[in-house]
C-alpha cells in the first residue's frame, strides 16, 4: 500500500515546544536553546519560529528575529563597531538565527525550504538580513543554502562564541566543555523593497 507523506510548514505552539528542545539538544548541545527562550519564539512580536513537521513529527525549525539597527550589538558578540557600521543604513534587520533539521531528514531540501520562508518573513519587516554561522566544514551545507537564497558571506570574526560560551556555560558539540572556539562567518543581504517604500 502507498504511504502518503503529509509536510506542513507552521509558527511553533506551545506543543511543540519540547520535541524542538530534543533536536536543538542533539544538533548544537545540551543548553544551546532553553524552555524559556523558545517560549519567546511564540510571546515575542519580534521573534517568529518556523517548524516543518512530516507526518506530525517535526523534523525541522527555523528561528529568526527582527532587531533595530541600534539593538546589533546585543547580537555582536564580538567587533560591535563593524556590525554597527556594516548595518548603520539598515531601518530593521532581520536576522535568521538557529536553523536544524533531523538528521535522517536531511538532504530532502528541508533546510532550503525552512530558509526560504523564513527570508519571506523577514522581507516583509525588514530591509537587511543577517545570519550568523559556524564556520566549520559541515556548514558548507548552510553556506550553500544561504549563497543559493541571495545571502554574501562579509566577515569572518574568529573565537565568536568564547566568552558568551563561558557565560551561559553551553557545551558546542564541535568544543565540547566551553570555551568554544568556532569562528563565525557573517552573511548579509540587502534588499530593495524597503518596508517603508511600500504602499498600501
Ligand atoms: C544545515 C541544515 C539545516 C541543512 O538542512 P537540509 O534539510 O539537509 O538542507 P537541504 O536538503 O535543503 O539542502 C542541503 C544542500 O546541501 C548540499 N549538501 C549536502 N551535503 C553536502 C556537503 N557535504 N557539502 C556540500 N554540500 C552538501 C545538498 O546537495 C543540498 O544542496 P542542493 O539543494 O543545492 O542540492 C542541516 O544540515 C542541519 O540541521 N545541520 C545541523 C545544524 C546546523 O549546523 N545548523 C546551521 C547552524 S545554525
Amino acid at each position: 500500500m502507498k504511504s502518503h507523506c503529509i509536510k506542513t510548514i507552521n509558527l511553533l505552539t506551545n506543543n511543540d515546544i519540547d520535541n524542538l528542545l530534543i533536536i536543538a539538544d542533539n544538533l548544537f548541545g545540551r543548553g544551546y536553546l532553553s524552555k524559556n527562550e523558545l517560549q519567546r519564539y511564540i510571546d515575542d512580536k519580534t521573534k517568529t519560529c518556523i517548524v516543518v513537521k512530516i507526518n506530525n513529527e517535526i523534523v525541522g525549525f527555523q528561528l529568526m528575529q527582527t532587531i533595530k539597527p541600534e539593538e546589533i550589538a546585543s547580537l555582536a558578540l564580538k567587533e560591535p563597531q563593524w556590525f554597527k557600521k556594516q548595518f548603520s543604513s539598515c531601518n530593521s534587520i532581520g536576522v535568521l538565527k538557529t536553523i536544524a533539521v533531523k538528521d535522517k531528514f536531511k538532504n530532502q531540501g528541508i533546510g532550503t525550504l525552512l530558509t526560504t520562508e523564513s527570508i519571506k518573513i523577514l522581507n516583509e519587516k525588514s530591509n537587511c538580513i543577517l545570519s550568523i554561522c559556524w564556520d566549520k566544514k559541515e556548514n558548507t551545507v548552510i553556506s550553500s543554502i544561504l549563497e543559493k537564497c541571495g545571502m554574501i558571506q562579509v566577515r569572518k570574526i574568529p573565537e565568536f562564541w568564547k566568552n558568551d560560551s563561558i557565560e551561559k556555560n553551553y557545551s558546542c558539540n564541535i568544543c565540547g566543555e566551553p570555551p568554544c572556539t568556532c569562528n563565525a562567518i557573517i552573511y548579509q543581504s540587502n534588499h530593495q523593497n524597503k518596508p517603508e517604500d511600500k504602499k498600501y
